[in-house]
């Protein structure tokens, strides 16, 4: 096998066991709020913790800040909560075909600074079409960032974008600092809604 088919065979063989993780997780659950890049899991292990009627999971890149997220999860006896180690589109194409979320957190992406790794952001267009596809009608996206830039990309997207409402009257649900924000001096929130179909159209 040549190390082309090699690579190939992994990144297929990781997206069938993440079907059959949402599967199990998350057949049948409505109530779900996503966190894309939950790093250590402090956010939505609190948000969990507060929010027993939602199912919570957060996803991530880094096994080792899964383990520890999972970690408090154990401590902490939540049953609501769930860390898997998933990368964000993948987890979105990953999901039973039914099922949708409630609430979408991006809590300090990484903001890829320089002009030609923009590309790398997450929050591109495409991502929000994803997103928008999986979020129930009036679903919240939350999005977090200590970069102007990044703050500003995000905002034009979103007014751009049909499905999504970006809403100066939503407020940030759930108040708790996560690892990044305490390295921050300041940082930037937004809040959007997603749209309700038209039932005329
Ligand atoms: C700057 S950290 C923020 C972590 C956490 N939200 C916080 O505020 O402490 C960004 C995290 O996003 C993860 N990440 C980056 N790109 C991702 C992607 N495409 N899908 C899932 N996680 C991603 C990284 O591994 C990292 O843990």
């Amino acid at each position: 096998m040549s190390s082309r088919e090699k690579h190939l065979e992994e990144i297929h063989n990781r997206r069938c066991s993440l079907e059959e993780e949402c599967e199990e997780a998350l057949a049948g659950k409505s109530g779900i709020v996503l966190e894309i890049g939950c790093g250590h899991g402090h956010f939505l292990t609190a948000y969990a913790q507060t929010h027993p009627e939602q199912f919570c999971v957060g996803i991530d890149l880094i096994s080792r800040r899964i383990r520890l997220a999972n970690d408090k999860r154990t401590k902490r006896y939540l049953n609501n909560l769930l860390f898997l180690k998933a990368e964000g589109v993948e987890m979105l194409d990953a999901m039973p075909s039914a099922v949708r979320l409630e609430g979408v957190f991006v809590i300090f992406p990484d903001p890829w600074p320089k002009k030609r790794h923009h590309r790398r952001r997450l929050m591109q267009v495409e991502y929000l079409n994803k997103l928008a596809h999986r979020t129930v009608a009036g679903g919240k996206l939350y999005f977090r960032t200590d970069s102007p830039d990044y703050f500003q990309w995000t905002v034009e997207k979103l007014i751009q974008h049909p499905d999504w409402d970006l809403t100066e009257e939503l407020n940030w649900p759930f108040a708790t600092t996560t690892y990044f924000q305490q390295l921050m001096e300041s940082f930037y929130s937004l809040a959007a809604c997603k749209i309700t179909a038209d039932p005329s159209m």
